[in-house]
């Protein structure tokens, strides 16, 4: 069966990563005979140009249709007006909301290669799964405005969480928890915020369905700084909203480069329980950069975001851990062969452009998928 493949570069750098990605999923399905059928819409800033709107209702609809949405970035400084009446990134948050993706998985995993680009010392070995609530918090939380008073000018956000939403996603985390280290870290500021309290007096509750996983509940003030002194600590980290954002930045850099991380943003379940850490579920995948507007269209972006963001749907939307596998070890044999974007390579390192990058991990995962089309005695054999 096809799978349907919604395409949505957006602005900046967003196009150039997600041509990679694209050509990447096309390398998959001639390697491991895969039909994957793309879908391009036009979203955020390039949408408001030309229809008004960041996410036209015609590309919302071709969404619910697929079996994932690839996602590149929205944004520029040429929609940047405070005042405008629309903004880019209400692209991504009425994707996020109007398909239900609520838990966004982003993995910091940092490859032994480029431990040494890190501004962080004593990286080697990190891996640590971020899984941020994307559906509540400050981001949509009602009252939400701006408006005059006698004494000058005020605006409100809510930060509202239900019982239900925090429940869900903690579920999700507890279940990836159990299939990794089983060490799982609450985020919050429960001395501080009342929805924090509710965070953590659910989770808690949470506990007795998963005697075997061991949960530690941190503020995340404290947390931002073990992040940076402790990063091998940690294994499956779970947060609200805004606290998910602001950590995964700074978490991407023990990676080496914000241009390194990818992210699955996954709706309600197809299947009840993880399977050994899969999900399956419909979702939408993005790299965690932003649109990049200062090297756009320049061939200098990092791919590697966008083509990770593959192997998480190719694992957890269309059900192929073989093939997201071989993404992902594609990746890691054009970094030992030592390819390397200008923001992975360390100052004596040589760099090559976002279509060679690409072209690189397209050339690992032939050879990858030539390893797994052998016969299984012949493999062991050798
Ligand atoms: C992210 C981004 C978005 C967010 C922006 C573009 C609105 O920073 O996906 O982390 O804040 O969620
Ligand atoms: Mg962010």
């Amino acid at each position: 069966m096809p799978f349907q493949i919604a395409v949505l570069p957006g602005d900046g750098i967003g196009p150039e990563v997600t041509e990679q990605a694209v050509r990447v999923l096309e390398t998959v399905g001639r390697v491991y005979g895969h039909t994957f059928i793309f879908r391009e819409g036009i979203v955020g800033g390039v949408a408001i140009d030309r229809y008004g709107t960041p996410l036209p209702a015609s590309v919302l609809e071709m969404c619910r249709g697929v079996h994932g949405v690839l996602f590149g970035a929205v944004g520029g400084p040429k929609w940047d007006d405070l005042r405008a009446a629309v903004h880019p990134e209400e692209a991504i948050f009425g994707l996020r909301k109007e398909l239900r993706l609520y838990a966004n998985l982003r993995p910091i995993h940092v490859y032994p290669e480029l431990a040494a680009s890190s501004p962080v010392k004593d990286v080697a070995g990190v891996d640590i799964l971020f899984v941020r609530e994307l559906t509540g918090g400050l981001y949509y939380g009602k009252p939400k405005r701006r408006w005059e008073t006698r004494r000058g000018r005020r605006a409100v956000d809510t930060l509202l969480y239900t019982e239900r939403e925090i429940e869900r996603v903690l579920h999700t985390a507890f279940e990836l928890a159990y299939h990794r280290h089983r060490r799982l870290i609450l985020v919050d500021k429960f001395n501080a915020l009342e929805s924090s309290r509710l965070w953590r007096e659910v989770a808690l509750e949470l506990t007795s369905e998963y005697p075997e996983v061991h949960l530690k509940c941190l503020l995340v003030d404290a947390f931002a700084m073990q992040l940076l002194q402790r990063p091998r600590e940690f294994d499956v980290v779970v947060t609200e909203n805004l606290f998910g954002d602001i950590l995964t930045d700074e978490a991407a850099v023990l990676t080496s480069s914000l241009g390194m991380v990818p992210s699955a943003s996954l709706g309600p379940r197809r299947r009840g329980r993880v399977r050994r850490g899969r999900i399956s579920a419909f979702g939408l995948y993005e790299p965690i950069h932003g649109s990049a507007p200062d090297i756009a269209g320049q061939d200098k972006a990092n791919p590697l975001g966008a083509i990770l963001s593959t192997a998480l749907l190719l694992r957890h939307s269309c059900g192929l851990e073989r093939e997201a596998g071989a993404v992902e070890q594609a990746v890691a044999l054009a970094l030992e062969r030592g390819y390397r974007t200008s923001d992975i390579a360390t100052d004596d390192e040589r760099t090559v452009s976002t279509t060679e990058m690409g072209h690189q991990v397209m050339v690992s995962l032939e050879e990858i998928g030539e390893r797994h089309a052998w016969p299984r005695s012949w493999r062991i054999s050798r």
